[in-house]
Parts: C-alpha cells; structure tokens; sequence
C-alpha cells in the first residue's frame, strides 16, 4: 500500500482524529497520480482487499428503509398525514389516476441510493449502532422527502429526455403519456413539499427548497449551456445532482441538532460523493451497457450532452470541439465521440476525477467517530465509485470479493448498486 495512505489510515485510527478538531489532513495534497493519470482510492477499512461488510451489518438501517418505502405509498395515497385539519378533506378528492401513476415507480423498490446514505448518515452522526434505536421521526421523514423530490425530478427529466425505460420498466412518460408524467412530477413534488413543512423547521425547509431550484437550474443549464469548460460541467454536476446530496446531508446534520463544525462535514460528504457518483453514471453512459444499467446506455451524447469523458477526450483529440458545438447532431457523430473517447486517456481520466471527489468525502466521514454506521456510509461510498468495474472495465483500482460481496448485500435490502 502507498506510504500516504498508511500514514493517512494511522492519523484516522488515533482518537485526535476525531470531529471537533482541526486536522491539518489535505486530500489534494496527498493525492497519488500514478503513471496512468490514475488515482487511488483511500482505503482505511481496507475494504477494497477482500472484506466485506456483512449482510447483518446492513440490517442496520433495513428497518428504517422498510418503513420509509411503506410511508411513500401511504403519503401518495392517503395525504400527508398531521400537515393539519384541513389535509383530510382534498386528498381524498385525489383522482385515482394520480395515486396510481404517483406511486408507479415507488411499487419497484428502486436503488434507494439517497435515503440509504441519508439513513447511516443520521445513524453515524449520533454513533448510534442499535437497529432496535430508531432514528428520529423527522430524519426518517427527511429521507422520504428526499426520495421522493429525487423521484419526482426523474419523472421530469424522462419528459424532457424522451426516455422510454427507467428502472427497468416503461417510464411514466412511456406507460402513460408526457401531460401525465408533467402532472405526476408536480403531484409528487407538492405531496414533498407537504411533507417537508410538518417538519416545522425552517432551516430544513430552506435547504430543501434549494434542492428544488439547483435541480430546474442544473438541467436548465445541461439544456442550454454548450460550455467545453470544466468548471462549467462540475457546476451543472453540483446543481443537477450533488447539491441534494450536500443539502439533505446537511439537512440531517441540522436534524441531529449537530454544532456547526459537524453540518459542514456533513455537507461536504454529501457534495463530494454526489459528485462523484454522477461522474461514475456518466462514465457508465459511455462503457455500459443497457442491461447492465437498466436504461438505454451512451444517451448523452445522443441527446447533445457533452460529459466528463468527452471533455477529457477534447484535450487530447480538439477536432471533437466542433461535434461537440453542433451537439453530436449529424449522422456518425455520436460514433466518432465514442471512439475517439476510447482512444484516449479519457476513461481513466474520469475514473480518477471521481475518485478525488470519493476520496474527499471519505477524508470527511473519516472525520466522524468510529461506528458500524460511520464504515457502512465508506463501503458505500467506495462501492458506489467502483461500479464501473462490474461491468467489465479494467480498473486501476483493486477489485476484489468486496465488491461482489456488497452488491448481493446491498441487492438483499432492496438497494442494488
Ligand atoms: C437525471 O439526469 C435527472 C436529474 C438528476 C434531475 C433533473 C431535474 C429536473 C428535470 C427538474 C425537476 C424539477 C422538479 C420540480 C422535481 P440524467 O438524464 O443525466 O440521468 P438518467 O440517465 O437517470 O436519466
Ligand atoms: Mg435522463
């Protein structure tokens, strides 16, 4: 192993490592560019050799999750329940079409990939390891607001992409229509929002409502913007998918009654594995495949979208600027981006980039006390950055049982990687 991740994992082990204190720990500085461009990933569990996380250890949060699927179905179909007096009498005027479309991608279980992070987060925040200890009523319902505006933006956002498959069945668009899937995302969004303010805390509502804007401003932006830049491409990142990430972390933080120094780390692991994990999904829109994602693969380019492994491919090949300015529209364009991307340094380059993000969010959780939580969110986190690997590329990284193993644990609480 690198002598910098020694050193780093003996800082972490000892107890000055702790939350409350400054550390004078700096992940760019320790970064290890190998010969490749490619970068290591922190380790401390030394989970990437070969341990894996038992399926007990994720019973940890099975409960919490379980109950927060079924509270989605009842919050769609019944109202929100204590959002006041009033609340009974026009839900029950709801039109069953809305109920029935509302809850169609809730009836598939789906990855519940941002309650599951939410869930530990609470979980390690508090160090509290007891699946028999709930988490609070209001985190729980803040994982459900979570889950449920994330829905709702992918119901708009196969509207707006003219997708025909999401979670491995017929899109809302596809199965009923685009007016319903417009109605449906609006109808899941206000029943959110609903939800949010019985949380009566006004800081929450404010994060969340930021949710809202970054994800209509960050898909606006993808639209729109035609930018080669990569400040530009981790700007629509943040907005489009890592700022619910950092603002629900930050929410659940808020939630624990956590002191200033503790939300700020909380934020920041958020918005570091949200970045990283959309840079792994659009490294997987170019290599995978549609059955190993569930969804059509290399869709960016056909829609005119220009992701980190095409910029990064820019670099080496400049004529692929003009395919990207007319947006990849004429015939063999799509083809032409996808080879040269291959060609080139591209791939590794942006499996290194999410890597760095990994790293950094793993470098702020490590900043947590220890708890069983604390090192399920880095095997998570970790898992969630090496995918790439399950479907077939070869990676730098070293690739072992762990990741197999977490696949079948995680796939065992419903939460597929
Ligand atoms: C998936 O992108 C989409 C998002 C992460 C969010 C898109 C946001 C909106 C459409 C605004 C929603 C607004 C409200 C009010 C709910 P993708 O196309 O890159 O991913 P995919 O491959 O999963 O489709
Ligand atoms: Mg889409």
């Amino acid at each position: 192993m690198e002598p910098f991740i020694n050193k780093f994992i003996e800082k972490m082990t000892s107890k000055s490592f702790y939350v409350g204190e400054q550390s004078s720990y700096d992940a760019e500085r320790y970064s290890n560019r190998q010969e490749t461009g490619s970068v290591q990933m922190l380790d401390p569990l030394n989970r990437l050799n070969g341990q894996a996380a038992s399926h007990s250890d994720y019973s940890l949060i099975e409960q919490d999750l379980n109950r927060m699927s079924l509270n989605i179905i009842d919050s769609i179909t019944n109202g929100i329940q204590g959002s006041g007096e009033y609340a009974g009498g026009p839900t029950q005027l709801t039109h069953p079409l809305l109920k029935s479309i509302g809850t169609y991608y809730f009836e598939m279980k789906g990855k519940r990939i941002r309650p599951t992070v939410l869930l530990l987060l609470a979980r390690a925040i508090t160090s509290n390891d007891c699946p028999s200890e709930p988490i609070s009523e209001s985190q729980l319902k803040l994982a459900q607001v979570v889950e449920m505006l994330h829905t709702a933006s992918l119901v708009h956002d196969d509207v707006i992409d003219g997708a025909d498959t999401r979670r491995e069945m017929a899109s809302v668009n596809c199965a009923y229509s685009n007016k319903l899937a417009i109605l449906c995302g609006n109808f899941l969004t206000a029943r959110t929002i609903v939800l949010l303010s019985t949380l009566r805390n006004h800081h929450v509502t404010e994060l969340v409502s930021n949710i809202i804007s970054d994800l209509v401003d960050g898909e606006l932006m993808q639209i729109k913007s035609n930018s080669t830049s990569f400040e530009s491409y981790i700007r629509k990142t943040y907005l489009k998918t890592a700022s619910l990430f950092a603002n629900g972390c930050r929410s659940i933080a808020v939630l624990s009654g956590a002191d200033a120094n503790m939300t700020n780390m909380a934020t920041e692991f958020g918005k570091n594995l949200g970045l990283a994990f959309q840079i792994i999904d659009d490294l997987l829109d170019v290599t995978g495949s549609s059955e190993s994602l569930g969804k059509p693969a290399s869709v960016d380019m056909s829609l005119g979208l220009a992701t980190a492994p095409v910029l990064f491919a820019l670099e080496e090949y400049p004529d692929l600027e003009v395919l990207i300015n007319r947006k990849f529209s004429e015939s063999g364009d799509v083809d032409i981006a996808n080879q040269l991307v291959l060609k080139s340094n591209a791939i590794e380059k942006t499996k290194s980039l999410a890597i760095e993000y990994c790293n950094k969010s793993i470098e702020f959780l490590m900043k947590l006390p220890q708890s069983q939580s604390r090192d399920l969110l880095i095997t998570l986190t970790q898992s969630k950055v090496i995918r790439f690997d399950l479907i077939g590329l070869k990676s730098t990284i070293s690739m072992s049982l762990f990741v197999k193993c977490s696949v079948l644990i995680i796939d065992g609480i419903g939460c597929r990687i």
